[in-house]
């Protein structure tokens, strides 16, 4: 038996800090999509999200509100749970930093960076960005000592910390980032994170003792593990590293990173070269996806544009939302959100092409046949036209997909469904019904639609999978969470005989101006 294929892929683990945004659940509706897709190709998948709970942003935020961090955090991570279910993410695991299981991993790794030689006490002085976590050289610095990343102000920093060497790898990551040219993506990261070595890696601060929010340095409890040490080893945790070697042995390296632009830094640098300390080896890829602008400009909430995907999902689905995302934003590339943009493409794309699509074809294998589809009689030019389309396109897909082009794999299942509806005007399915000599034809076209609805309804679960399973359904068909690619690579494989199952309307259009007027609150 051929060895079953796995996949590992996660987002980042958000910083419970403040409500999550749409951002946000960008990232996390990528990630979703290609761990479905991944599953769909026969994958043996593990899915990992989950909360970045531990440093000096969140100890002050718990600090203002009068509560402990850990009651601060938990009560914002149940809502990043909530949103995650709403959203239909399909994560195996939800990782919080504070999990016990998570501490022993970081104390374990920081305990062999040390017994290595590649971490020693010394003092900390200089700058440091507490949104981003992040520490800064005075010649790094922006304007009037703003952070190079988000260009808020950084704070100046003096205190016993213990180094990691990460000079000392230098060599040894170029090596390695020459030797494996895919390790991180687009390209255009790639080039920037090789500038960014080849001007000199400097050893990184990697403890603190100025707070106590944070995993105790094992052999020095009065420093805390510095917050991104912590936060990137959640990877390992989770894939079972020191409690689960069976897990661990599947799973890791880890296939892929997915990563918004501004940490491709932290992933691509101190990530693999805390694992070459460790003698660990290191994930496949790290991929740098681009921001969600809202209306143009950059959400902040000084702005007052951050858009919560809380009141979309409740008015237009999480669906609607994930199929906006997934179609609007080039992976790699920022994209624009508006919610004009939104309901035209809720309209134009799902409940006009394929709402109507299915609805049509449901109607007439109801009206026609009584709601049982007959097998195909006889092939005309046009049936092997739409046959051949149907094929090509699952071949397309899943070429796409692995290669990450999300958007363009939507462009050919769109072209299919397109192209079945032209099919229906072509073969006037109506006039066929109404001349008893045209039976067989009109059962064959009835056959193929409802065949490439079955195609279709696999092809775009990734993204909108309560929609696609709805659809399933209503072609009267069954077990859907066992259907796999393979199952539709080829045209012919609904089931002669099958009584189909219509039922509400699978997605609603809405009036644009209305919905504009009357804007749900989507800023806060
Ligand atoms: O960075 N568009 O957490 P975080 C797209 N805890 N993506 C966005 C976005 C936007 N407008 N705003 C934020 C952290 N993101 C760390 C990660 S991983 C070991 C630790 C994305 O809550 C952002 O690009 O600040 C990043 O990938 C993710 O949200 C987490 O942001
Ligand atoms: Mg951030």
């Amino acid at each position: 038996m051929a060895e079953k294929k796995t996949f590992y892929i996660t987002t980042p683990i958000y910083y419970p800090s403040a409500k999550l945004h749409i951002g946000h659940t960008y990232c996390t509706s990528v990630a979703d999509t290609i761990a479905r897709f991944k599953r769909l190709a026969g994958y043996d998948v593990r899915f990992l999200t989950g909360s970045d709970e531990h440093g000096q942003k969140i100890q002050r935020a718990a600090e203002k509100e009068g509560i402990t961090p850990y009651e601060y955090v938990t009560r914002i991570v149940n809502g990043f749970k909530d949103l995650w279910k709403h959203l239909d993410i399909s994560n195996d695991d939800f990782i919080r930093t504070t999990d016990k299981r998570h501490e022993k991993v970081v104390q374990e790794l920081f305990q062999k960076a040390y017994d290595k030689g590649d971490i020693y006490k010394a003092e900390y002085e200089g700058w440091y960005c507490t949104p981003c976590e992040s520490f800064w050289t005075e010649q790094k610095l922006g304007e009037n000592h703003t952070c190079p990343d988000c260009g808020r102000p950084v704070e100046r920093v003096k205190e016993e910390s213990y180094f990691f060497k990460l000079g000392k790898y230098t060599d040894q990551w170029l090596k390695f980032i020459e030797e494996n040219p895919d390790f991180i993506q687009p390209e255009s990261r790639r080039n920037e994170m090789i500038q960014f070595v080849k001007q000199g890696l400097e050893d990184l601060a990697v403890s603190r003792t100025s707070f106590d929010w944070g995993i105790k340095v094992p052999f020095d409890p009065k420093h805390v593990v510095y917050v991104w040490f912590d936060a990137l080893a959640n990877y390992l945790t989770a894939a079972g590293y020191l409690e689960d070697p069976e897990n661990f042995d599947k799973f890791w390296p880890a296939s892929l990173h997915l990563v918004g632009k501004e940490i491709v830094r932290f992933h691509t640098i101190i990530w693999p070269i805390m694992l070459m300390s460790c003698g660990l080896p290191l994930p496949k890829k790290v991929f740098g996806h681009g921001w969600l602008i809202v209306d143009g400009t950059k959400m902040s909430k000084s702005l007052g544009n951050v858009v919560d995907p809380v009141p979309l999902i409740e008015r237009y689905g999480a669906d609607a939302l994930r199929y906006y995302l997934l179609k609007e934003v080039r992976l790699g590339q920022d994209g624009n959100f508006s919610l004009p943009t939104f309901i035209n493409r809720i309209n134009a794309d799902l409940a006009n092409d394929l709402g109507n699509l299915l609805q049509r074809t449901l109607a007439m294998v109801e009206k026609y046949e009584e709601g049982v589809v007959a097998g195909p009689t006889d092939k005309e030019a046009v049936d092997d036209e739409l046959a051949a389309l149907a094929v090509e396109t699952v071949r397309k897909f899943e070429a796409e997909m692995d290669d990450m082009k999300i958007d363009d794999a939507l462009n050919d299942i769109w072209g299919l469904i397109r192209r079945s509806n032209k099919y229906i005007d072509e073969t006037v399915p109506w006039v066929l019904a109404k001349d008893a000599d045209c039976v067989g034809r009109l059962r064959t076209v009835l056959y193929n639609l409802m065949e490439s609805l079955r195609i279709i309804s696999v092809l775009v679960s990734p993204v909108i999978p309560a929609s696609a399973e709805n659809m399933w359904t209503q072609l009267g068909l069954k077990n859907f969470k066992e259907v796999k690619l393979s199952d539709v690579a080829v045209w012919g494989g609904y089931p002669v005989g099958t009584h189909i199952d219509k039922g509400e309307d699978l997605l609603q259009r809405y009036d644009l101006a209305e919905e504009v007027a009357e804007a749900p609150k989507v800023t806060e």
